[in-house]
């Protein structure tokens, strides 16, 4: 595909086929992953991808330990969006929500929706981004430039994905079902898999900012 094309065709995908890739395709798009940029390449990364009998498995549990409060997260969930982040957030859940046909008020269907998270939206694999438990804010920003070369790599091979903040709640479930060192602290997740290409949450599109509001050129 054409880059411009990989790079406005990627969007969160929240409706999956069942059926897994190949792990020849899952391998290639992870290791052209790998070449994205990090401070001093460094590459403080690291991905744990849950397929078949495991990602069954923590699909099985994180509904229910989400609405036990059995949560457990290695970074603090602590965004409080305000002004025009708070603008960008609304309309972003309305644009997802009327994608649903799921009204603003209509809290038990949301709730429906988000839950969709912790059963990766029937994706057939989940890639775990962690970083190296002493690090911080500026490797974070590494592993952001690799999950984003992933994505795009993903969206190349006709896959779609979601990044998941709402994995992040279940840090502890996921260190514990797959084994992870202690050493290591969960980001966020990213469902794939193919897309369902005619689901209508598949089809919410969101708007971004205008280049003359958020570039500011200095030349003079
Ligand atoms: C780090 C990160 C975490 C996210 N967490 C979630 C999440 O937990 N659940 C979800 O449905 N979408 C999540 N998203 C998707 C965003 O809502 C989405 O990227 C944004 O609305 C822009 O839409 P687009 O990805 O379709 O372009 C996340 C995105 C990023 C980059």
């Amino acid at each position: 595909m054409e880059f411009t094309d990989v790079v406005a065709n990627r969007r969160s995908t929240r409706a999956f086929e069942t059926q897994p890739v190949a792990a020849e395709i899952i391998e290639r798009v992870f290791s052209l992953g790998l070449k994205a940029p990090s401070n001093c390449n460094t590459q403080p990364w690291y991905v744990h991808i849950a397929s078949g009998a495991k990602i069954e498995l923590l699909r099985s549990m994180l509904p229910e330990k989400f609405m036990a409060g059995q949560l457990h997260l290695d970074y603090p969930y602590d965004g409080v969006y305000e002004g025009e982040f708070k603008v960008r957030q609304y309309a972003a859940a309305q644009a997802l929500y009327d994608s649903l046909n799921i009204a603003r008020e209509d809290k038990v269907k949301r709730h429906e929706a988000f839950m969709r998270n912790f059963t990766f939206f029937d994706a057939p694999h989940v890639a775990f981004f962690y970083l190296p438990a002493e690090f911080g804010l500026r490797e974070a920003c590494d592993l952001g430039m690799f999950a984003q070369t992933v994505m795009l790599g993903l969206v190349n091979e006709g896959l779609g994905s979601c990044p998941q903040t709402a994995l992040g709640f279940h840090a502890g479930t996921i260190k514990e079902t797959l084994g992870i060192p202690d050493d290591r602290k969960l980001m966020f997740g990213l469902s794939f898999g193919y897309p369902k290409q005619e689901e209508p949450v598949n089809q919410c599109v969101t708007d971004r900012a205008l280049f003359s509001d958020l570039v500011t050129l200095h030349d003079r």
